[in-house]
């Protein structure tokens, strides 16, 4: 069977503006700034404010990407929006096509927490390999600190609110390379946000399981990834991994041999931004002109589920 080529380009990042450090949480809960950076790697995270929204922090993100394309709201065929944490729970992706006026396209939201944006992107690629799609605009995008309990310090710390997006199109040449993803359904428990008799949440958490899982299935994932590639360690420019602790990512780069330059890391300005946090860092280091046309990205995502997804491509 013949497939069309992917490019994956176009980086767009939003943020609520109100940032909430450390030393403001540590006067709501027993914590202090010292124990959270020690064994996270935060130092502030941003959090929704009056008048601001998922749907409307993952427009903004998405406008962006499409600016850096040229592509217009017309062009896009799919908007795939991965949030655990959406205005509505029938779906905002619906809202983000009003929002961006892309009419033509048909709007869904994807829902697997952490691994959110590398299923999204896993799924764009599918519809526009098979001939489907042309341009698919994909967004991750999360609100948790609308659904973490204030007053528990073991979940309050980690979370910050943000939107990421990029744009996933046909092209005569292929730059998407591989990818492999799993789920753990059996521990689900390990990490919930769930129906509770009357109302959803909070998120709820056993830190010490997910670390473990995290520290063994990243690895893991991302090796058979690059396998599928026909790529090896050092063939890959950037690691851009699910910003949860900056422990796992240093754990994850210490059993791969990745060089620390290599991997990105924004935790301590953004906390835990769930699906957002790999396209929020990867529009961060191309923003910067770090991350240039051509280069080999390998992304992981890895959360509750459990599940886990690693996708490498070419950049631009
Ligand atoms: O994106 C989804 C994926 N999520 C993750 O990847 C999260 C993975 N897990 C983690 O990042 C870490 O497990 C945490 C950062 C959540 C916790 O770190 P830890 O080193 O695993 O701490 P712990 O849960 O083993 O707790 C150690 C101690 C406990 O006290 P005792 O029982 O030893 O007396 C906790 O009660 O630290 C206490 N503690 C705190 N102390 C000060 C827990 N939270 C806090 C806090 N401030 N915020």
């Amino acid at each position: 069977m013949t497939t069309t080529g992917v490019r994956i380009w176009g980086y767009g990042a939003a943020v609520p503006a109100r940032r909430v450090t450390n030393e403001e949480l540590s006067r709501r809960v027993e914590t202090t700034d010292e124990w959270i950076q020690e064994r996270t790697g935060i130092r502030e995270r941003r959090v929704l404010g009056q008048g601001e929204s998922l749907a409307l922090l993952a427009a903004q993100a998405g406008e962006q990407a499409l600016a850096h394309t040229g592509l217009t709201p017309n062009d896009v065929d799919l908007i795939l929006l991965a949030t655990s944490t959406p205005d509505d729970l029938f779906g905002s992706a619906p809202q983000v096509q009003a929002l961006l006026g892309a009419t033509r396209a048909l709007a869904f939201d994807l829902t697997a927490a952490c691994s959110g944006f590398a299923f999204a992107l896993v799924t764009a690629a599918q519809f526009v390999q098979a001939g489907t799609y042309q341009n698919v605009l994909v967004i991750g995008a999360d609100v948790l600190t609308r659904w973490v309990d204030w007053g528990d310090r073991r979940t309050c710390i980690l979370f910050g609110d943000g939107a990421g997006a990029v744009v996933v199109s046909a092209s005569p040449v292929n730059h998407w390379l591989g990818w492999d993803g799993g789920t753990n359904g059996q521990d689900g428990h390990l990490l919930e946000l769930a129906y509770r008799g009357e109302h959803y949440g909070p998120v709820d958490m056993n830190g010490r399981e997910v670390y473990r899982f995290a520290v063994t299935t990243v690895p893991e994932v991302l090796a058979k990834a690059l396998h599928r590639a026909g790529l090896t360690i050092p063939d890959v420019d950037w690691w851009i991994l699910h910003q949860a602790n900056q422990r796992i990512l240093d754990a994850v780069a210490q059993r791969l041999g990745i060089p620390p330059a290599q991997t990105v890391s924004h935790m301590g300005d953004y906390g835990n931004t769930s699906a957002a946090s790999i396209p929020l860092a990867l529009a961060e280091i191309a923003s910067q002109g770090q991350l240039q046309s051509g280069q080999t990205v390998a992304i992981a995502g890895f959360g509750a589920g459990l599940s886990w997804g690693a996708a490498i491509f070419r950049w631009g």
